[in-house]
């Protein structure tokens, strides 16, 4: 074996004996005394697990976009969560209200968390992350325990309020029916002499964490949950001897951390009543003749609405529902973090394919149209927008609507309509039917997804309603878009070109609207404002006649009001004026970019010019690998004759 391999062993080896620490429970006593918080209760300990990474509190007067979004002026941030979850910001802090309220030992500490939503919107994602926080802790445990259990247990009952008060910590929880067995009859009583470790949670050795998967309704076996009896024991020992017992369950093995619930509705209800028991008792039962046993752990649920409706409708269950806090888990509705969600899951496969602008942009677009209400204030479209804290520009002004009203009458919005998964095997799709080039794009991905609706049993109304969405209203959102980005890719200095005429437009409505002249930077001149200029730039966004008045008295007070509060003018400081300038544009090059783009063939100036725009938009992030397919797409989609 080479050098370099045989030390990294080595160093790994040594590095894991530092930190096993082995002891008896007298020297447990004495770190506790040094540090009490040592000994905290599973709801707390994954509340400060969740906390550690901190939490940043946004300043949305700072942030515009996300102001029109939220409308509060603050937004928490918890780093735990931040980089793998994205549009959850409600559902995020109810799980941490639910732990912070549980570390304090309050009522919803004998509660299970339970998590609802349709599927693929980050259930079993949210579970994982809490799992994989708590990997990272880890623990005094009695070793030997099969429940790994708090070496406090063994203080007897008459010392309890002594030691409570030396060591400064509560004392909750009695022996398992191994370890006091253990304490009989191999240290004859001697508690201080039990061996104790330290040992680190972990989701592959069962340790602190316990998982209950979806039973077979036929056959539900108490023995996932509690453990059983080893059969093979039997014939050695009597049957009242714990040293039968299996104590493997999920519930046992979850002691001190967390046990999950995978679609914890499909269970009978004696199965749940167990779960609700260990939550709301700290006990369960032990398998056979043992009487209770003490447990400490967080028991966080999951499942989709249908079987919550199902199981919340039967009234039988009422004294479940009563021990349950839900938190909802609804679709991401935002499309800037949808795109977050799939560059995600792209980032964490072996997806490495070219991936051309706006195609995830587009895909995301659909699965959000799929999740919304309709509304009788806007379009679904424009809602899309104005959850994405767009501003939304109609007739010249920017569209006045409360998103926070909007959400609010649309309270089960995001329990519905088409999930990741959905999309992500969209993606898959495209790329397979062109592996030649190995490049998705948005052509491609609508089209995949026009196919998988084709394809996917949905009521026939569902399904002419997203084909809508797919073949209308993205066709056309997405022939915007590429218009605007040929356009950019044809105009020399696209930004310069739109500034100036920003600045010009300023310049001549300043001085309409204050009733002065214009000064001509280069002759000195003094002129009156020109009308026809002005007008030329207001018409793009339908602006004309007695409006011009208006909206050149908007842009002004718009703009001095920026800059009075000293943040810098762009022409995409005024939503409804950069929409109108950079319309003004492409109408400048639209005989251009569509004699070009079109052409079979080019003279030599065209061709010239048609090749710096294909350079421009390969710069601007267009894979040359797609960039031909886009273009034909747009020859024969825009500019149509
Ligand atoms: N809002 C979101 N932010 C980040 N990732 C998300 C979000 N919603 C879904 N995902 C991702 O989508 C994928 C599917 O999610 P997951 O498996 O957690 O869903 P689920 O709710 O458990 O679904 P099911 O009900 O089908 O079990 C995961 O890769 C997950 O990380
Ligand atoms: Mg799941």
């Amino acid at each position: 074996m080479s050098e370099d391999i045989q030390k990294l062993i080595q160093e790994d080896r040594e590095g894991r004996r530092k930190q096993i620490w082995k002891g008896t429970t007298l020297d447990y006593l004495e770190i506790v005394r040094e540090d009490p918080s040592i000994t905290k209760l599973s709801h707390k300990r994954l509340y400060e697990t969740l906390m550690k990474p901190g939490v940043e509190e946004l300043n949305l007067e700072e942030n515009p976009r996300l102001k029109r979004i939220f409308k509060d002026s603050k937004l928490k941030v918890f780093n735990f969560f931040k980089d793998e979850f994205f549009g959850m910001e409600k559902t995020v802090s109810s799980i941490v209200r639910y732990f912070h309220s549980a570390s304090l030992k309050g009522e919803e500490s004998r509660q299970v968390l339970y998590l609802v939503g349709p599927v693929g919107s980050g259930k079993s994602s949210l579970v994982e992350r809490l799992k994989q926080g708590l990997q990272s802790e880890n623990m005094y445990v009695i070793d030997g325990c099969p429940m790994n259990e708090e070496p406090l247990h063994l203080v007897p009952r008459h010392l309890r309020k002594e030691f409570s008060k030396m060591l400064d910590v509560e004392i909750e929880g009695d022996l398992c029916p191994i370890c006091r067995y253990k304490l009989k009859e191999e240290f004859q009583g001697r508690w201080e002499e039990m061996p104790v470790k330290k040992a680190d949670f972990s989701i592959r050795a069962k340790r602190g964490i316990g998982v209950v998967p979806p039973v077979d309704p036929n056959n539900q076996d108490t023995s996932v949950l509690i453990g059983g009896e080893d059969i093979s024991k039997l014939d050695i020992y009597s049957e009242g001897d714990p040293r039968v017992l299996d104590l493997s369950g999920a519930l046992n093995v979850g002691n001190r951390g967390m046990v999950e619930f995978i679609e914890v509705f499909k269970n009978e209800t004696e199965y749940l009543h167990a779960m609700i028991t260990a939550t709301q008792e700290k006990h369960i039962p032990a398998p056979g003749r043992h009487g209770m046993i003490y447990v400490d752990t967080t028991i966080v649920a999951h499942s989709n609405e249908a079987e919550w409706n199902k199981f919340k409708s039967d009234h039988t269950n009422e004294a479940i529902l009563d021990r349950i806090v839900v938190v909802k888990v609804p679709y991401n509705m935002r499309l800037s973090e949808e795109v977050k969600i799939y560059k995600k899951i792209i980032r964490n496969s072996k997806f490495n394919a070219d991936i051309a602008p706006h195609t995830l942009e587009i895909a995301s677009m659909f699965a959000i149209l799929t999740r919304l209400e309709p509304s009788n204030k806007c379009d679904l479209l424009t809602k899309l927008k104005l959850y994405n804290g767009e501003e939304v520009v109609e007739k010249g002004k920017t569209k006045k609507i409360d998103v926070v009203e909007l959400r609010e009458d649309a309270r089960n919005e995001g329990m519905n309509g088409i999930s990741t998964r959905f999309i992500m095997k969209a993606l898959d799709n495209a790329l397979s039917d062109n592996i030649q080039d190995n490049c998705i794009h948005p052509i491609s991905i609508r089209e995949s997804l026009v196919q998988m609706i084709k394809e996917t049993d949905f009521p026939e109304d569902t399904r002419k309603r997203y084909l809508e969405y797919l073949q209308d209203t993205i066709h056309k959102e997405y022939l915007d878009v590429l218009e605007r980005e040929i356009t950019k890719a044809f105009v020399y200095s696209y930004q310069e070109q739109a500034e100036s005429l920003f600045q010009n437009y300023l310049d001549h409505s300043e001085a309409y609207v204050t009733k002065k002249k214009v000064k001509d930077t280069s002759t000195g001149q003094e002129l009156d404002p020109d009308e026809s200029f002005m007008k030329s730039i207001e018409e793009q966004i339908a602006i004309i006649g007695t409006a011009c008045d208006g909206f050149r008295q908007e842009v002004i007070a718009y703009l001095w009001s920026t800059s009075r509060k000293g943040e810098k003018i762009s022409y995409q400081s005024y939503e409804p004026l950069k929409e109108a300038i950079e319309k003004k544009l492409m109408a400048s090059v639209r005989d251009v970019s569509r004699i070009i783009t079109k052409a079979r063939t080019r003279d030599e100036e065209q061709g010239k010019k048609y090749d710096r725009m294909v350079e421009q938009l390969i710069r601007n992030g267009y894979p040359a690998s797609c960039v031909d397919t886009i273009l034909k797409y747009a020859a024969n989609n825009l500019w149509k004759d």
